[in-house]
């Protein structure tokens, strides 16, 4: 529909300079540059090297992002960004980004939060969430139950991991198997050829007296570790893809029975599972199996909406402006360790539109 709010959106949290483009909940424009390939020899991501990318990538990327969608920069309705949580000065670059386009094109800003953006990138697949849905967020960075009522402004957190997040797992028994980074994909693939129950490795936090919806990985990565160790030192050939089957097994089980358990309990019957490790082949596998049993309908958007872009920021833009949520002011600052609950960061109650009144308010004060 023509009327529907047409919204860019930044996302630079992490090491993906992502730039979408949305109308409604179509999307026109998903452009993502990666600086992935600059931290893989350190195993992890250099929070220095990702702002850098960003720089350097901001421009082109959101050009490209135009050019795909075929629109002008003066037709947009709004400027969503990634406002936290993530690391900080990753963030503050796509913060100035979008300051400088609303503030230059005099369009509303609005500074939104990447976990409810990882929720609502699955309107553009499957059209506008049910009311309530449930949420899987499982990333590098987090790995939380959500229960979210209304995208736009109650994300409400069930529980999350105690330790490590699921990403964070795969990326470090990748690196004990010596497969690289990021460990989640080149797992996945592993795992095709071997058996998952093979190695019996431990679910934590699943005992009745355990928290029923928080998560812990630590003691999972430590097992594996530790099997593998013993392998070597008593000589013996590591079966990768086993280990990286059972792993993965050891993983999906905890994350689907948790996520089906938290639907029955608050009577929810949607699903939506987010963020990189919905990637996983074996989690949407068993997700689907276990939420057909269950009578729950499952939603996983496809895996390249599921890692981050910027096309899941603009989906949860598009959506504030859709529902008339305030705009930010123009102060707007990264925040990296955003609560959840601030699904967007409001501005003045009149809300919407004047960018340069909060600017020039913000320049005196
Ligand atoms: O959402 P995301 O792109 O960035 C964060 O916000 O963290 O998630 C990245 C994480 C990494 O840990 C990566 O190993 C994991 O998602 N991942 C996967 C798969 N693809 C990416 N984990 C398991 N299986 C996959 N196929
Ligand atoms: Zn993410």
């Amino acid at each position: 529909m023509a009327d529907e709010p047409l919204v860019l959106g930044i996302e630079t949290s992490c090491d993906e300079t992502g730039v979408g483009i949305v109308r409604g909940t179509t999307l026109l424009a998903d452009a993502v540059a990666s600086s992935v390939n600059d931290h893989a020899r350190y195993g992890g991501v250099v929070p220095e090297i990702a702002s850098r990318a960003h720089l350097e990538a901001m421009i082109p990327t959101i050009r490209r992002a135009l050019d795909t969608a075929g629109v002008k920069a003066t037709d947009l309705d709004g400027i969503a960004v990634t406002a936290g949580p993530g690391l900080a000065g990753a963030l503050l670059v796509g913060v100035s980004a979008a300051k400088a386009y609303a503030w230059a094109l005099d369009k509303p800003l609005y500074g939104v939060n990447h976990l409810a953006s990882h929720i609502c990138v699955d309107q553009l697949e499957h059209g506008r969430l049910p009311e309530p849905t449930m949420a899987l967020l499982v990333s590098g960075g987090h790995s939380s139950l959500l229960l979210s009522t209304d995208i736009t402004s109650d994300v409400r957190p069930l529980g999350a991991t105690i330790d490590d997040a699921a990403g964070e797992a795969f990326d470090k028994v990748a690196r004990v198997l010596g497969l690289g980074f990021p460990g989640g994909p080149v797992v996945d693939r592993m795992a095709r050829e071997g058996d998952g129950s093979a190695i019996a490795f431990p679910r934590g936090l699943s005992s009745a007296s355990d928290p029923a919806y928080d998560f812990s990985f630590s003691g999972l990565k430590t097992a594996v570790a530790r099997w593998v160790e013993a392998r070597r030192r008593a000589g013996e050939e590591v079966p990768v893809a086993d280990v990286a089957a059972s792993f993965q097994e050891a993983v999906t089980d905890v994350l689907t029975r948790k996520a089906v358990r938290a639907c029955k309990d608050s009577g929810v019957d949607h699903l939506m599972i987010g963020g990189g490790v919905a990637a996983n082949s074996r989690l949407r596998e068993m997700a689907q199996q276990r939420c057909d049993k269950a009578g729950i309908q499952l939603r996983v958007p496809r895996p390249g909406l599921c890692t981050d872009n910027g096309a899941m920021v603009a989906a949860l833009g598009s959506e504030m402006v859709w529902r008339g949520r305030s705009a930010s002011a123009f102060d707007l600052s990264a925040d990296s360790s955003m609560p959840v609950t601030e699904v967007h960061v409001p501005g003045a109650p009149d809300g919407h539109g004047d960018v340069h009144a909060h600017a020039h308010e913000a320049l005196r004060s």
